[in-house]
């Protein structure tokens, strides 16, 4: 069985939405065959609001949000569904058209700064360009406003500083140089790929504190992509996890977080120290690595992973791929499992394992 757009649509497009992605897939074909490395996703963001796309590596989130930006050769990936910005969708547009929309819109942060700006031009002028590619403004005036963006993401001397070239800056100014560069357009939607992950832990906290700032000065809606959990807790209002390509449980970041029903969101959240700092908590690595999106597994792809497979009568799991349904708990929560009963499964065996003061609280 598979599972269409109708099936699996989470939440009821709402006007308010910046971005709506419905049963998105990206397919590439290679050599070897077809890697579906999306294999559809659905999501909805409104402005003002935090989206946290959680997975391990592998997992398409980076394939999804380059589907967003319109980055994908169409001559060898194949991108269907529906992407909906600011009401149209992106998936209807031409190269041209998207072009105009990429950076006034929608624009992106990447995890390596180093590589995503270019070596031979100074970080000024790179911010300058993406600013006059969607303003009809002089050199001064954009000059002028990429010295106030510099400042505004906290780059000391920033008249001074914007003749600098990348190299000169460390990873955390290079970090808030990108920032600036993605809203000096003051785009509706910023998606920020991994953003703090080549950063040290101090800096790390500082760019997402400044990255939280700036979200509510500009009102945007954000996509923070992270193999993070601690980074989704702080940062996300509503979580989206993903597992080979697909969105395997999603909803509120509070309700997801406290009361998960899918085991790998119960595997990642095993295998991240515990944030309360409870010392009798066990980390518990997922076992196993993710599967090739080349043949990833028949039934639920999480199957040769999953330690909880044996609780789901017959082979399902092996056999059915989980349609994406509402969780036990109500709506706005949705998941991906056979498990009938997973509430008493995460309380009585994963949250004791976990987090055992707070099990003993509940
Ligand atoms: N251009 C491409 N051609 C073929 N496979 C790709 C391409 N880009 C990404 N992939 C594959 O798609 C899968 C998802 O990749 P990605 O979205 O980068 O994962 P992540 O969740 O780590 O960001 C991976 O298996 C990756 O190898
Ligand atoms: S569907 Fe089965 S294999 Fe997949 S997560 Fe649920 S219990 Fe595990
Ligand atoms: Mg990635």
């Amino acid at each position: 069985m598979t599972t269409t757009a109708s099936q699996a649509v989470p939440r009821s497009s709402s006007s308010r939405n910046v971005l709506s992605v419905r049963d998105l897939k990206v397919h590439f074909t290679t050599a070897d065959g077809v890697v579906k490395a999306v294999d559809g996703l659905d999501f909805d963001i409104a402005s003002g609001k935090t989206l946290g796309i959680v997975g391990e590596s592998g997992s398409g989130k980076s394939v999804s949000s380059a589907a967003v930006l319109g980055l994908h050769n169409r001559k060898y990936a194949k991108v269907s569904g529906s992407i909906e910005l600011n009401g149209v969708d992106l998936l209807t547009l031409s190269d041209v058209e998207m072009r105009k929309r990429r950076g006034r819109e929608v624009a992106m942060i990447f995890q390596d700064p180093l590589s995503a700006m270019h070596p031979y031009y100074t970080v000024g002028n790179q911010i300058m360009e993406a600013y006059r590619v969607h303003n009809d403004v002089s050199k001064k005036a954009a000059r002028q406003r990429t010295i106030e963006m510099l400042d505004r993401v906290g780059i000391p001397q920033p008249d001074r500083r914007v003749d600098d070239y990348p190299h000169q800056f460390s990873g955390g100014m290079r970090q808030r140089a990108m920032i600036a560069m993605g809203l000096i357009n003051d785009p509706g939607l910023l998606i920020a790929d991994e953003p703090t992950t080549a950063l040290d832990v101090t800096v790390q906290a500082q760019i997402l504190d400044l990255l939280q700032d700036l979200q509510r000065e500009f009102d945007s809606a954000v996509i923070i992509i992270t193999h993070d959990l601690g980074v989704v807790a702080e940062m996300a209002d509503d979580v989206l996890v993903m597992y080979a390509g697909r969105g395997v449980e999603y909803g509120p970041c509070r309700e997801i977080l406290t009361h998960p029903e899918m085991p790998y969101t119960w595997g990642l959240l095993s295998s991240v120290p515990d944030v309360k700092g409870d010392t009798s908590a066990r980390l518990i690595p997922i076992p196993g690595n993710p599967p090739s999106l080349l043949s990833p597994p028949p039934g639920c792809a999480f199957h040769p992973r999953c330690t909880h497979r044996d609780k789901v009568p017959g082979d399902l799991c092996r056999t059915e791929l989980p349609l994406l349904v509402e969780g036990n708990r109500g709506p706005g929560h949705t998941k991906r499992c056979h498990l009938a009963n997973p509430e008493q499964i995460y309380e009585t065996e994963i949250l004791p394992e976990i987090a055992p003061e707070l099990a003993k609280e509940r």
